[in-house]
């Protein structure tokens, strides 16, 4: 992690800054003791189990296991690479990076290669477009109500009607094929040799929250299929965590303290252009859990506009669930048949259609008023699909007084007893419609020993008993690989009269589970002082006959083989 920033610059930057201060930039911390506490921004959670300590300058989340110092979290939350994350903080600690450092972290990581190449090739389509031979798509854009400035901010471009054009132009700045392959913009032919993968197609670049281009779509200029294709995900682009147009409209959607979510890349600019500024397309897929909280971090309100076909599926409607569990208030409006966003705003204006938006129905009634065209109310069975598909949404309200309140109203609708509802209703499994993927991970991780990170943890609080443990023991006397690694950081620092603070320690570790350890001992309560040397004699004891048990047991194997053998010699 520590990449190619000197040590000391990077504790010096931590030295001179809170990270009470920087995460409460981000999240509401509530005092708790001589923490603070909050709901963990990395995972879904009813009650707090996110802790930030003053005095170790660490987080961690004891729900999902996230836990790092001001750099991590930044890297995070704001999904930044470590030395963009060091450059942030570096300048709220008012600490000048050595511009040697700037340029090396940057040549090194594969993640900053591929934005920059990404970066030349949405260049080059840009150049493309308004180029001679981007005529024909100029003109069909233009025809499709996309004003210059647009097709500008936008950065919209074309792909030529070659299989080498992006190569040969990627080739002339020194990118090799490979890299080439890694960014998605290159596919490697069957015989040896590479094309591109995306030939005369209006290119759409997909940008992150910070306005880097991550990956592409691309139109076909006619009615061939398929009509889009999309980059590939690579280590800067994850279709589901992205929402294209959010770079530009953050803002807009903090300010109405609402989002309208669309489906493609010409219902985000269409009516973007004509004044609509609180806006994101998911780019045809269902919403992530990812999605949902990269919205919720500008607004806890959304409104959803689909086509009639899209929204009148069933699946379409569950995948809104997503919403609902996110504690967001979640609107549906349907346009007229044959109508989407881009084409409703070219048609009826978009007046109009902020107008269809201010009268969106609430995921509930929306629903329940497709399930009632779809089944008949009167009938027993069509009654009971119906009450399952609303229950299933019911299930997903936090709140127990609006799921009642939706009780009551489900029971009017379709004239059943609240009681039998409520019994389904109970019936329904409280499983998450997602999984919770850091806990996941959590689980995965093999158990830490614990003697050995109750050492840890000692060498941690009493920078003393360094020394002492130092004499006893060797890194290779933890069976722990992992943790030994953490001592034989420790004595070293320790050797170099260097300070041991959790936070500083952390810009050594590359490995998450290291960094679970150091954050998750700093919250476990600290081992009264007169205790601490009779602990920490214990633990030596204990881990030396650890070992002696371990290589006796090694021996005894030995032993055994060489008799079954028959080898009297060994
Ligand atoms: P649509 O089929 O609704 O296309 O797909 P569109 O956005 O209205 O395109 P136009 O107006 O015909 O030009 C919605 C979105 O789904 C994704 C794209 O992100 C598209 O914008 N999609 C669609 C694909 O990725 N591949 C496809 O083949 C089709
Ligand atoms: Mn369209």
């Amino acid at each position: 992690m520590a990449g190619r920033i000197p040590d000391n610059i990077l504790e010096d930057i931590l030295s001179r800054i809170d990270i009470v201060e920087v995460i409460s930039g981000y999240i509401p911390l509530k005092r708790a003791g001589r923490n603070f506490r909050a709901l963990c921004p990395f995972h879904h959670e009813k009650t707090p189990s996110f802790m930030v300590s003053p005095d170790r300058q660490i987080y961690h989340c004891f729900g999902c296991s996230a836990g790092g110092n001001a750099f991590g979290f930044l890297m995070q939350y704001e999904r930044l690479e470590f030395p963009e994350a060091v450059e942030v903080l570096a300048k709220k600690a008012g600490i000048a990076l050595p511009e040697v450092t700037r340029q090396d972290s940057q040549t090194t990581s594969l993640v900053t290669q591929l934005y920059k190449i990404n970066e030349l090739a949405s260049f080059f389509y840009e150049n493309n477009l308004n180029s001679s031979a981007g005529h024909l798509a100029k003109n069909y854009l233009l025809k499709r109500g996309l004003k210059e400035e647009s097709i500008r901010l936008f950065k919209l471009g074309l792909a030529l009607d070659k299989w080498d054009a992006l190569i040969n132009y990627l080739r002339s700045k020194n990118i090799s094929l490979s890299i080439l392959e890694k960014a998605g913009l290159a596919l490697s032919k069957e015989g040896g040799g590479y094309y591109d993968r995306f030939r005369q197609r209006i290119i759409f670049p997909i940008f992150d929250i910070k306005s880097r281009a991550i990956g592409f779509g691309a139109r076909v200029l006619d009615d061939t299929l398929p009509k889009y294709i999309n980059s590939p995900e690579t280590p800067i682009y994850t279709k589901g965590r992205n929402l294209y147009g959010l770079n530009f409209s953050r803002e807009a959607i903090r300010e109405n303290d609402f989002v309208v979510v669309v489906e493609g890349y010409l219902d985000f600019i269409l009516p973007f252009q004509e004044g609509l500024k609180n806006v994101v397309a998911s780019q045809g897929t269902a919403l992530t859990y990812e999605q949902a909280r990269l919205l919720k971090r500008y607004t806890h309100n959304v409104v959803v506009v689909y086509d009639p076909d899209k929204a009148g599926e069933l699946a379409t409607l569950r995948s809104l669930d997503i919403f609902v569990e996110e504690e967001m208030a979640v609107k549906v409006v349907s346009l007229p048949q044959g109508f989407d966003p881009d084409l409703f705003v070219r048609k009826e204006g978009i007046k109009s259609f902020k107008d269809r938006i201010s009268h969106a129905e609430t995921l509930f009634d929306y629903k329940l008023k497709v399930l009632k065209s779809r089944y008949n109310v009167k009938e027993v069975a069509d009654k009971a699909k119906i009450s399952a598909e609303m229950l299933s949404t019911i299930n997903k309200f936090k709140n127990a007084v609006i799921k009642s309140e939706y009780l009551k109203k489900l029971s009017q609708a379709i004239d059943v007893q609240e009681d039998a509802l409520l019994a389904e209703l109970k019936k329904i499994k409280t499983e998450r419609s997602y999984a919770e993927p850091s806990q996941v991970d959590a689980k995965k991780a093999s158990p830490i020993n614990p003697t050995e990170k109750l050492l840890i943890k000692m060498m941690l609080e009493e920078k003393e008993l360094i020394h002492q443990i130092r004499q006893a023991l060797e890194p290779a006397d933890f069976q722990d690989e992992r943790l030994g690694r953490i001592v034989s950081i420790m004595f070293d620092l320790a050797g170099e009269g260097k300070q041991i603070e959790p936070h500083k320690i952390i810009n050594y570790l590359e490995d998450q589970d290291l960094l679970q350890v150091i954050c998750a001992s700093t919250f476990s309560p600290e081992v009264s002082g007169s205790d601490k040397e009779k602990i920490v004699n214990d633990c030596i004891r204990r881990l030396k006959s650890q070992k002696l048990n371990s290589r006796k047991r090694h021996l005894h194997e030995q032993i055994k083989n060489a008799q079954e053998l028959g080898d009297e010699e060994k």
